[in-house]
């Protein structure tokens, strides 16, 4: 085999391109920054000089005590703010270097959000909700509106397809938000305590139909949770302290 150049390529060296593609980080972050309120005297330097890799297929947990910048660096991630320096790329794009509409497509594209602020459409019904990303991005209704079906009965939701968010209950609507940040199948999903308003058994559902979808698509997770049960369903913990990690624990975990 011949390579660009006209050299011949070896074994080796295809394997080792290979290994190379299979292991390109999803999402490199670099001296990561944040103030806010900069320059003021209630200035907060809420992340400060942070650096993470996570690799495409990962399912990392971020743990760390209330106030320690958790959801500061998923807003960052997801550039739902700005930085206040560092870097930040996803998927080989420096995102700093995207102009504010390429940024939006990006996101739209690439990242999937489950927040505590769910952000459903209060006169969309729930499957209403979860098919708009697809129709957003050029399907057929009618795909749209089955795939969107598909998604909220594997989430235990089938019977409250056609109700209103106001309809449903706390549980209900994260269960809406979580099937809206999935159906479009985004590289990098990102949850800031996704399963905080479920009881365990439903929580065990959505870890176990996260898992499917990792192991599936080799979408990459990055959930922020206080409970140790869920991010022992990853595979590493990262602990954040005062807006650095200070530890990063490796799995398997004890199952349970
Ligand atoms: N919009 C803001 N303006 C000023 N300070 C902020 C703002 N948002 C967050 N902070 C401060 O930045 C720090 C990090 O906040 P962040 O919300 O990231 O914490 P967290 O780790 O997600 O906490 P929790 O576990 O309670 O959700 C906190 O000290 C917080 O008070
Ligand atoms: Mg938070």
């Amino acid at each position: 085999m011949l390579d660009s150049r006209g050299g011949i390529m070896t074994e080796s060296i295809v394997k080792e391109q290979e290994f190379t593609v299979e292991e390109q980080p999803i999402l490199q972050i670099t001296d990561l920054h944040k103030r806010y309120n900069e320059g003021k005297s209630n200035e907060v330097h809420a992340l400060r000089g942070l650096d993470l890799e996570v690799k495409k297929g990962d399912m990392m947990a971020i743990m760390g005590p209330s106030g320690c910048g958790k959801t500061t660096l998923l807003n960052m991630i997801g550039h739902l703010d700005v930085s206040s320096g560092g870097k930040i790329i996803i998927s080989n794009i420096d995102t700093g270097k995207l102009s504010d509409s390429k940024m939006t497509a990006f996101r739209r594209d690439n990242i999937g959000f489950i927040f505590q602020l769910f952000n459903l459409f209060p006169f969309l019904t729930a499957v209403e909700n979860v098919e708009t990303p697809l129709l957003l991005k050029g399907l057929k209704s009618g795909v749209a509106r089955e795939q969107a079906k598909m998604l909220l009965r594997d989430l235990g939701m089938g019977d409250r397809l056609y109700h209103y968010p106001l309809e449903l209950s706390g549980g209900q609507q994260q269960r809406v938000a979580i099937a809206r940040a999935l159906i479009n199948q985004p590289a990098i999903i990102l949850g800031d305590e996704p399963t905080g308003d479920l009881d365990s058994t439903t929580s065990a559902v959505i870890m176990a139909l996260f898992r499917r979808i990792n192991t599936m698509n080799k979408q990459t997770f990055v959930l922020v949770t206080h409970n140790r049960w869920i991010a022992e369903k990853c595979d590493y913990i990262v602990h954040m302290t005062d807006g650095q990690i200070s530890d990063v624990e490796y799995g398997p975990f004890q199952e349970d």
